[in-house]
């Protein structure tokens, strides 16, 4: 790395990562570590950008069990669940056959209220057609980073499974990959045909899922995924739902949920235990400022960016643009149901500590620690958290 890269490395996290630099100036330097070259590549070469595939170099201890010990009851029972919960996107469950137009300018596939740009002056300027446009850009987006961070959870589930210390975590895992591999395939299926168009992965979510695949601790991976990542999307799950009114797309929310609801509950069974018994005070902290840094990122970079630099790049400065996004209807009603589901999780698994509570109630999300936790409900009530 050349000393201007370092530098302009250094500037990207100023403005992507700050709370990075803040965990690094108080000594937590593993945390620079794990984020520093995923950063650099996404952040600085953008190397995700405009290309077909991308290598990333995974690291992990497989734990091989020759004892075959059923002793993770919780465990095994969301096993169970999940090999008769299994659904098929192709055989008929789904209804695919109604008509769909992504540009309808009568029956608005989402309402105008939610897009980012409609309290700008210009936006009144554009024709019905544009606007329609801008509503198909704003669900793809949206659809988009659900179909990436599926994949990054295909990648996250087939590595922790090796890595779990208990076979019960082990067989659950399983299922979870196949899981995400529906996911995966619903969610493709549905841009393509019905959406027809799909934006690349967000820069910051690429950051965040090259570190996770890259860093060697399963933990890390399974916190970082299960419940950050996990709880990001059912964020936008039960946002899409609340939001978008197309029957087949609230169907798929309402299965894909299903399974997701199992996933957190799997994290933070495995999590409660591992950081129960294994886990140091040191070791426990570092967790805890990683899920801050998680938070703090999905609260305030996820704003959009690809439909600025697309649409509006040419009326504003990416400051201002933040600010409209940021403050969007959209986005407030994201941030509610992500951080209303996520935050009971991170409490119950210890990492609200006294410690880092006063920089989670100056976000304004602690509050939602006396929520339910998401591994204590349905996926009917995760559907119906209100927004
Ligand atoms: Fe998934
Ligand atoms: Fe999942």
């Amino acid at each position: 790395m050349t000393v201007s890269s370092l530098s302009e490395l250094l500037l990207a996290f100023e403005r992507n990562w700050p709370t990075v630099s803040e965990s690094v100036a108080r000594g937590n330097i593993k945390m620079l570590k794990s984020f520093l070259g995923p950063a650099y590549k996404g952040l600085i070469l953008r190397s995700h950008k405009g290309v077909d595939s991308t290598l990333m170099t995974a690291e992990q201890t497989v734990h091989y069990d020759w004892k075959y010990m059923r002793e993770f009851p919780a465990m095994a029972k969301l096993y169970e669940a999940a090999k008769s919960g299994q659904w098929n996107a192709n055989d008929g469950t789904l209804d695919w056959s109604h008509a769909f137009d992504p540009l309808d300018q009568v029956n608005h596939i989402i309402p105008d209220m939610y897009c980012p740009g409609v309290v700008l002056p210009q936006w009144g300027k554009l024709t019905e057609r544009q606007k329609a446009e801008h509503r198909q850009a704003l669900l793809s987006w949206m659809l988009s980073q659900i179909l990436h961070g599926e994949q990054g959870a295909l990648y996250g589930a087939a590595q922790v499974l090796q890595s779990v210390p208990w076979l019960d975590g082990k067989l659950f895992g399983s299922t979870q990959v196949v899981d995400e591999a529906r996911h995966i395939e619903v969610f493709h299926r549905y841009l393509d045909e019905k959406i027809q168009r799909k934006y690349e992965i967000n820069e910051n979510l690429y950051v965040l899922s090259e570190a996770l695949v890259a860093d060697s601790r399963w933990d890390v991976k399974f916190l970082g995924m299960q419940i950050m990542i996990e709880g990001f999307a059912l964020g936008a799950f039960t946002m899409i739902r609340g939001v978008v009114n197309e029957p087949l797309l609230r169907d798929i929310m309402k299965y894909v949920v299903a399974d997701e609801a199992r996933h957190v509950n799997y994290g933070v069974l495995a999590l409660q235990r591992f950081y129960a018994t294994e886990l140091n005070e040191k070791e426990r902290a570092e967790r805890e400022d990683l899920a801050f840094e998680i938070s703090l990122l999905l609260q305030r970079r996820f704003l959009i960016h690809e439909m600025y630099e697309e649409y509006w790049g040419n009326y504003f400065t990416i400051k201002e643009w933040n600010k409209f996004a940021s403050e969007s209807q959209l986005m407030t009603f994201f941030r509610k149901s992500m951080f209303r589901l996520m935050i009971p999780n991170l409490k119950r698994l210890g990492l609200l500590s006294e410690r880092i509570r006063p920089k989670y109630a100056e976000m304004g999300i602690l509050d939602f620690e006396t929520g339910r936790a998401m591994s204590d409900m349905t996926s009917d009530e995760i559907l119906a958290v209100p927004l």
